[in-house]
């Protein structure tokens, strides 16, 4: 993947400028030795050998014995999958593909999708690191009394938690969540690879493009550390200029939910102590005719991420007769869809509005896990510009005992 920040600068007197961007690089080093002291284990994920035999030990026991997969998991339990099956299977897979994979994660979708699946025939994988969380217990106490525990895997913490209690006492099998890893951080962790694996996914591809970003992350060079060159972007940005709205804007139907697994990374990570920068999914084209509008001329609060894929293969759009239309004729869909993402570059520079561009050659598993660790490390970076624990969400925490004693 490359990561372009040419639109960030010359934007008339109030944009960046490339050397104060790259001044920031002097801040790399200090910056890494103070994540490191945060024990956070996501960036060595890729290395590790462990949990990626036991995924394919258990997918190649699995695998073809169930007609449907369902995931019963939430937040980091849920969003990284969801990309994974979009992003390398496609968004309509569930309408073609031969196993169906859902993501349940909402509470009130458990009776519809009941009604598409047969449950007997499914393999139910609950995936939860603190293995309390409720909503994840409640649907997975829901279909225990509907299947058999045969029809189970769990994917939790290595020691602790109900679920391993669970898991523990009928001998379903388990995989482990490692302890130093959160759940926004986790779709690396068997927690994104089993069911990755059971669908057929490359997870040796994923990891090797996450290792190779890893590696880039490590480095205390501005040229060389992408991660960084982005978390840098948007912390001058917001500082300077009150840009305080990050707009997470794929060319990609495929990486449409990257963009909502990227507003659950940047928004539990950094949103704390008064601090935080919003996240917004959109979609490219489909959103120019629904935000843009106010991207381009409403107020300068708003850096627009652009994810644009170079190589996709769409069907070719028929010669068009009508005058007014002609311009069309020959182009493949994907053309037409960068052609338009250059133009609203092109709009948005003109109304001077921030806005960088991510661009991988096609959307594969290599380029997927170069993403995952791209922006998983630039979280990093940005808690250490924020000099906040990016690593916790007490805020969310507070919720849920909230919620318990409310329902005690
Ligand atoms: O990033 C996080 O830690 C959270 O978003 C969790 O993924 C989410 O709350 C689900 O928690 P758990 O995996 O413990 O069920």
């Amino acid at each position: 993947m490359k990561l372009s920040l040419e639109q960030l600068v010359g934007l008339g007197g109030d944009g960046l400028t490339m050397a104060e961007l790259e001044a920031e690089g002097a801040k790399i080093g200090g910056f890494l030795k103070g994540f490191e002291a945060r024990r956070q284990g996501f960036p060595l994920l890729p290395k590790l050998r462990g949990p990626v035999l036991a995924v394919k030990e258990l997918a190649e026991k699995l695998r073809g014995k169930f007609k449907d997969i369902v995931v019963l998991g939430i937040g980091g339990s849920a969003l990284g999958i969801t990309c994974v099956r979009d992003a390398l299977l496609g968004s309509l897979w569930n309408f073609h593909g031969k196993t169906r994979l859902f993501v349940l994660d909402n509470l009130d979708t458990v009776g519809e999708l009941e009604r598409v699946i047969d449950a007997d025939k499914t393999l139910f994988i609950v995936i939860s690191k603190s293995g309390t969380t409720p909503e994840t217990m409640a649907q997975y106490f829901y279909f225990k009394q509907k299947v058999s525990k045969e029809n189970f895997v769990f994917i939790t913490d290595a020691a602790n938690g109900e679920l391993r209690e669970i898991g523990k006492e009928y001998g379903i099998p388990m995989l482990d969540i490692p302890d130093n890893v959160g759940g926004r951080f986790s779709v690396l962790t068997p927690v994104g690879l089993f069911p990755a694996a059971m669908m057929g996914v490359d997870i040796e591809e994923l990891l090797r493009g996450a290792d190779g970003m890893a590696a880039l992350f490590m480095k205390d060079e501005w040229a060389l550390n992408v991660p960084f060159q982005f978390a840098a972007a948007q912390y001058l940005l917001e500082w300077k200029y009150g840009v305080h709205i990050t707009v997470m804007m794929p060319y990609s139907t495929r990486l449409s939910s990257l963009a909502d697994w990227y507003a659950q990374l940047l928004a539990e990570s950094i949103g704390k102590e008064g601090k935080g920068l919003t996240p917004v999914s959109a979609l490219g084209v489909t959103d120019q005719h629904s935000q843009l509008q106010l991207y381009n001329e409403g107020p300068k609060d708003k850096l627009i991420v652009f994810v644009e894929v170079e190589r996709e293969e769409t069907p070719t759009i028929p010669r068009v007769e009508r005058k007014a239309l002609a311009y069309l004729s020959g182009l493949s869909f994907h053309q037409l869809m960068n052609t338009e993402k250059r133009g609203t570059e092109q709009a948005l520079s003109e109304y001077k509005k921030p806005n960088v561009t991510i661009s991988v050659p096609e959307v594969n598993a290599y380029e997927l896990g170069q993403l995952f660790m791209f922006f998983e490390a630039s979280i990093a970076f940005l808690g250490e510009y924020y000099r906040i624990n990016a690593f916790d969400q007490p805020g969310v925490e507070l919720s849920k005992q909230l919620t318990k004693q409310l329902l005690s």
